[in-house]
C-alpha cells in the first residue's frame, strides 16, 4: 500500500484550519516541487494573507521569497522539514522532526539488533529520500556516521525520491548489482513498500528469518502493519500531525506572546520484535515499542 504520510500531514492542516474553527485556509498542493511552492507563496503575498505555512520540499533556495514575505509583514511558519537561510528572521517559527535523531535511533537499534542476533556482517544499502530535503539529509548523515563507527559495509546509496515506484526501481538495480545485501535502510515507508516488492520479486525473503532486513521511517498505519509482520523490521516514527502545533503558534502570535523559534516533536521507535528494548541516541535513552495489533489500532495516522 502507498503510504499516507503526506495525506495525514495535509489533512491535519485542513482539519485544524477549517471554516468551523474560524479560519479561511487557502491550501496549495505544490506536488513536491519547490518552484510551485515559491509561486504559491508569491500568490499568498499578493492576496495579503495573515500567515503563511510552508512545508519546504528542500532546504536551500528560500532567501528571496521569504524576504518578500517578510517585507510584506506576513509571518511564515515552517513545518516538518527545515529551510537553510542566511538570516533566521526570514521565518517566524519552525516546528518539525529531528531527522538526524531519527536516523541515529534507527542506527543504534540496528547495531544492538545485529549484535543480539550475532550477525557478523552488515551489508547495507541506503535508499535515500529526496536529495536536499531535511528528512534525507538527517537520515543519510546518521547512517553514514554509524557505518563509519560500526564498520558496516555500505554497498550503495541512491535516492528513491521518497516514492514507492522509485524505491522499487532503485532496489531492483541494487539487487542485480550486489548479491550479499542483508539490510536495506529506506528513508521512508513508501520506499520500503517498493523495496519489499523488488526483493520478493527477486525471489528473496524479507524479515527476521529471511535474507534481508528492511528498515524504514514514518510509521504510517500501512508501514507499521508491515512492521507487525516483520517485512519492515524497524520503523522509526516521523510525525505528520502539525496542524494543531501551527495553530498554537498562531494563537500565541495573535496574543502577542513569544513563540519558540524551533520546536522538535517527540517521536517513537517501533520494532517487529522485543530483541532490543531501548536505544541510546543523541545522549538520550529511547524506548523501543514492539508492534502489536493493539499498538496499530491506537495510532492516529
Ligand atoms: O519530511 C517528512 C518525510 O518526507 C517523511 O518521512 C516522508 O514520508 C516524506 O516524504
Amino acid at each position: 500500500a502507498e503510504s499516507d504520510w503526506r495525506t495525514a500531514n495535509s489533512q491535519s492542516m485542513k482539519d485544524t484550519f477549517s471554516k468551523e474553527n474560524g479560519y479561511d485556509l487557502i491550501f496549495d498542493d505544490a506536488q513536491q516541487k519547490q518552484e510551485n511552492q515559491i509561486t504559491a507563496i508569491r500568490n499568498f503575498i499578493q492576496q495579503e494573507v495573515d500567515y503563511i505555512v510552508l512545508a519546504p520540499v528542500t532546504e536551500s533556495g528560500w532567501d528571496p521569497v521569504l524576504k518578500e514575505a517578510k517585507d510584506a509583514d506576513i509571518p511564515v511558519i515552517i513545518v516538518d522539514r527545515m529551510v537553510d537561510v542566511s538570516d533566521d528572521s526570514l521565518y517566524t517559527a519552525w516546528v518539525g522532526s529531528d531527522f538526524k535523531l531519527e536516523g541515529e535511533k534507527a542506527c543504534a537499534w540496528l547495531k544492538a539488533y545485529t549484535e543480539a542476533k550475532g550477525m557478523k556482517e552488515v551489508n547495507i544499502v541506503d535508499i535515500q529520500g529526496t536529495i536536499g530535503a531535511s528528512a534525507q539529509i538527517g537520515r543519510t548523515e546518521a547512517l553514514n556516521e554509524a557505518v563509519k563507527s560500526n564498520g558496516w559495509n555500505l554497498l550503495a546509496q541512491q535516492t528513491g525520491e521518497f516514492t514507492q515506484a522509485k524505491g522499487q526501481e532503485v532496489m531492483e538495480s541494487m539487487l542485480k548489482q550486489y548479491k550479499n545485501i542483508n539490510v536495506v535502510y529506506c528513508e521512508n515507508d513508501n520506499e520500503a513498500f517498493g523495496a519489499i516488492n523488488a526483493i520478493e520479486a527477486a525471489g528473496k525473503k524479507v524479515g527476521p528469518d529471511g535474507d534481508i532486513l528492511v528498515m524504514s521511517f514514518d510509521t504510517t498505519k500501512a508501514g507499521i502493519t508491515d512492521t507487525l509482520s516483520g517485512k519492515i523490521i524497524l520503523n522509526t516514527e516521523c510525525n505528520p500531525l502539525h496542524g494543531p502545533r501551527v495553530e498554537e503558534i498562531i494563537k500565541k502570535l495573535e496574543a502577542n506572546e513569544k513563540v519558540d523559534k524551533k520546536a522538535y516533536v517527540d517521536e517513537g521507535i517501533f520494532a517487529h520484535s522485543d530483541d532490543v528494548t531501548t536505544v541510546k541516541a543523541g545522549d538520550k535513552d529511547f524506548d523501543v515499542t514492539k508492534v502489536t495489533k493493539d499498538v496499530i489500532d491506537k495510532r492516529a495516522y
